[in-house]
């Protein structure tokens, strides 16, 4: 639900634009609220939501992905604004899993399926175990992802209205913005960052999930918030995103112009969309 206690503002479904064709395709009417944490996080709120806006920090944030998972350092992700960045909402798209072309060698599609199933750890009640084993070699041409996408479909994947699902959608992580402040994926998650009263150095993070209903069931109570405490954490790889953020928040205020703050020409280009909004947003007239 969004409310604006504005009466001139423009209509929602103007402000929202053609992402409400995009998820016609994953519509939202069809889910329900299954887990949502939230948590007051040491940085701006801009900050916070910035650094779920590319790929790039993914090899020094997530070292542990530099496999596979995510495609390492984010060559593997495209960035989309729309009608030249005045769009309020913009896209990215995390192809998972390919072989990353930024390692200092070269992986196959053999290699990089055993080392996310086979060479990594699994921590149980008996502790941290190293997996063991390895898979078949793969038929010439098939590659992780498509495997990957061909048991997804096995699955009945749910949430999708119209034509089948296809590789990307099985596989990729796909992630929108709406200007000013929450994120969508066509997957479950779902962020929102929102200011922490008037401090500029903290924001509160929510997490949802939104899950997609199976046809004809009914809907279960939406879940409700819960508060981590500033030692409990969302999960592990986003503790290393939230750990990151009070360090760059300080090292922005330390980058002073003229030196100041190099944002990346594509791989930052949602940062950039997002200031450039919201430097058109303060600065309008009322
Ligand atoms: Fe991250």
């Amino acid at each position: 639900m969004f409310i604006n206690i504005d009466d001139d503002a423009e209509p929602l479904m103007d402000f929202l634009g053609d992402i409400t064709k995009h998820f016609e395709r994953w519509p939202f009417a069809n889910r329900w609220k299954a887990t949502h944490s939230a948590k007051i996080v040491d940085s701006n709120w801009k900050l916070a939501q910035e650094a779920f806006m590319e790929a790039f920090h993914v090899l020094a944030t997530h070292p542990q992905m530099s496999i596979g998972l995510l495609g390492g350092d984010g060559s593997n992700t495209e960035y989309n604004i729309y009608d030249n960045g005045d769009a309020n909402w913009s896209r990215m798209t995390m192809a998972p899993p390919m072989p990353n072309p930024n390692l200092p060698y070269e992986l196959t599609e053999q290699e990089l399926i055993e080392e996310m199933f086979f060479r990594g750890e699994s921590v149980s009640e008996m502790g941290v175990q190293k997996m063991a084993g390895s898979v078949d070699d793969l038929p010439d041409g098939i590659t992780t992802r498509k495997l990957l996408a061909d048991s997804a479909r096995k699955n009945e994947p749910k949430g999708f209205v119209g034509s089948e699902p296809t590789d990307v959608e099985l596989t990729s992580a796909i992630q929108y913005h709406i200007f000013p402040n929450i994120s969508p994926w066509p997957g479950p998650i779902f962020y929102r960052h929102r200011p922490y009263g008037r401090d500029p150095d903290k924001c509160i993070m929510e997490i949802m999930m939104m899950v997609a209903l199976p046809e004809g069931a009914e809907r279960p109570p939406a879940a409700k918030i819960n508060w981590l405490g500033p030692d409990e954490h969302f999960g592990n790889i986003f503790n290393q995103d939230v750990e990151n953020v009070a360090q760059v928040q300080r090292g922005l205020k330390a980058a002073k112009p003229p030196g100041g703050l190099t944002l990346g020409n594509y791989q930052d280009i949602k940062v950039r969309w997002h200031h450039r909004l919201l430097e058109k947003w303060v600065n309008r007239e009322i």
